[in-house]
Parts: structure tokens; sequence; C-alpha cells
């Protein structure tokens, strides 16, 4: 069975209490049931992993060779600054789908750019905890056609 590693960035954690007129009333831990109970509809195993440290989530990334076929990245404010978790993700050559649980592009011009974008499939945004399950959507269409799940 084809696993995908789910995985968010900084500030994340603070999901259901941070400004929840933007980032909504959901918490991580809800987020990540909904991932591990939509993979299972569409026959995909979730590993789910949150950290702050930008070098954690690289290594995260690395980690997942071998043992993840996709990956969904919340890489938080990480998305607009680190040119590292971009070589990461091209390194490994997992395809990738970058979330975002609000719409970065409506928002201050800083969020406007996204590095994760450069190395990612696609970009899902704007749509709260519902872009993580599109994303699982999008991940399992990919690697059927590839014949990897
Ligand atoms: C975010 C958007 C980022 O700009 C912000 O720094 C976050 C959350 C989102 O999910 O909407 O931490 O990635």
């Amino acid at each position: 069975m084809a696993s995908i590693l789910v995985l968010n960035g900084p500030n994340l954690n603070l999901l259901g209490t941070r400004q929840p007129e933007v980032y909504g009333s959901v918490t991580l831990a809800m987020v990540e049931d909904a991932c591990t109970a939509h993979a299972q509809k569409l026959g995909l195993e979730v590993s789910c992993l949150q950290s702050n440290h930008e070098g954690a989530l690289i290594d995260a990334i690395h980690d997942a060779r071998g043992k993840h076929q996709g990956i969904i990245l919340n890489a938080g404010a990480y998305t607009h600054t680190s040119i590292a978790l971009m070589d990461a993700l091209i390194s490994v050559e997992i395809p990738a789908v970058e979330v975002h649980l609000s719409n970065i592009h409506a928002r201050e011009d800083f969020r406007h750019t996204s590095y994760i974008s450069k190395a990612a499939q696609g970009q899902i945004c704007g749509f709260g905890a519902q872009g993580y399950l599109l994303a699982l959507d999008a991940l399992a269409a990919r690697l059927k056609e590839a014949g990897t799940a």
C-alpha cells in the first residue's frame, strides 16, 4: 500500500486556537484524523508529522525516501523563505503537493511567494482543512497513473 507523509511546519500545532478567523477552528489532530480516514478510502496509508524547526522538516523529507511515495506539505511561514526546504523536496524526487489553509494569494504580498511551489506538483490553498483531503485525492490519482498505488 502506498504511503503519504503529511508534513506540517511552524505554528500549525496551534491550529484551532491560532487566528481562527484565518485558519478555522479545526485542530491539527482533527486534520490528521481526517487525512487518515480519507486515505483509507483511497487505499493509501498516511504518516503525520509536525515540527516548528526547519532542520527537522528537512530531515523528515530526507527520511521519506524509500518509505513514502508522496508528500503533502504545509510549510507554514517557511513556504515564503526556505530555499533549503525547496532543495530537500527536489532532492528526494518524491511527488509533493503544497497545501495552505488560507488563500496565501489574497493575503500580504510576502505570502505570495512560495519556494515550495517550485518543487511541488501543485498547490492547494484557501480551502481550509479540506485542502489536505484534496491533496490526497491528487496524489492518489498521480500514483495510480504512475502504477505506484
Ligand atoms: C499557512 C500560510 C502561511 O503564510 C502562514 O505563515 C502559515 C499558515 C496556511 O496554511 O495558510 O503559517 O501555510
